[in-house]
């Protein structure tokens, strides 16, 4: 069974969030021919670990739906097998019809995906993940700024993660090249793909999930 919800952090944007567990796998199959094209039905079988099927298949529905909310606002109703999701060869999803940008991510339990007019970027993370290895990625700043204002250290890198994605590099390999500042409500990412624009990220809670956006 997957449960659906929606996250409302600005009205530029659309965001569905799949909620799933183990149970679903035996209906896998059955939900994955329900929503996918024949190309991304291959791209599926593709996958070889139950858990990234899972995933997968759930950050699609997500993203498919919040492509047909965000066409559906603008009066234009438009069914599942005739939104595609693909990949470009640095990961980042495309979606057609074209027109809209899109971003993906999941986790144990959560497959999110924010639909926009321009770049967007979303991640999640369980909100109790474990944090001690991520403390080290943290420039002293960074920690300065978590310590200050009361924020997680799995914010910080969330909301690099999110950027990154807005900006279609991902993680690049290397936190370190990111900078974030929290202002007291959200963080600001800077990179020297952005040195002079920086990119705020919301963070928002969502059950037992934290969902950063990043809105360019
Ligand atoms: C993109 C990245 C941040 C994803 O992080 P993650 O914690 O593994 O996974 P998430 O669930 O948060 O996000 C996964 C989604 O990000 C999206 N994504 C992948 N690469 C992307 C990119 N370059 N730009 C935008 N989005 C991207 C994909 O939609 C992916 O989901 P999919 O594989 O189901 O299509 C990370 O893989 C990364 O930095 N990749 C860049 C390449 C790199 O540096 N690799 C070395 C690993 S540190």
């Amino acid at each position: 069974m997957i449960t659906r919800s929606t996250l409302n952090v600005a009205p530029e944007v659309w965001i569905s969030a799949i909620g799933f567990d183990e149970s679903l796998d035996s209906g896998l199959d059955e939900l994955a021919v329900e929503f996918l094209t024949d190309t991304e039905q291959a791209s599926f079988r593709d996958l070889r670990h139950l858990h990234r099927r899972r995933e997968w298949l759930c950050a699609r529905i997500a993203g498919k739906e919040a492509a047909q909310e965000w066409w559906a606002r603008e009066g234009t109703r438009i069914s599942a097998s005739e939104v595609t999701i693909s990949s470009l060869e640095s990961g980042a999803p495309v979606i057609t019809p074209a027109g809209l940008s899109i971003s993906l991510a999941h986790t144990s339990g959560l497959a999110v995906a924010a639909v926009a007019a321009g770049p967007v970027g979303i991640d999640v993370e369980r909100a109790d993940r474990a944090m001690h290895a991520l403390q080290r990625s943290l420039s002293s700043a960074e920690q300065g700024d978590c310590e200050r204002h009361g924020r997680s250290t799995l914010e910080v890198l969330m909301a690099k993660e999110s950027a990154g994605k807005a900006l279609g590099i991902g993680l690049a390999g290397n936190p370190r090249r990111f900078s974030a500042e929290f202002d007291g409500s959200d963080w600001w990412i800077q990179t020297e793909h952005n040195a002079a624009r920086p990119l705020r990220v919301r963070i928002r809670n969502h059950g037992m999930h934290l969902i950063a956006i990043c809105l360019q």
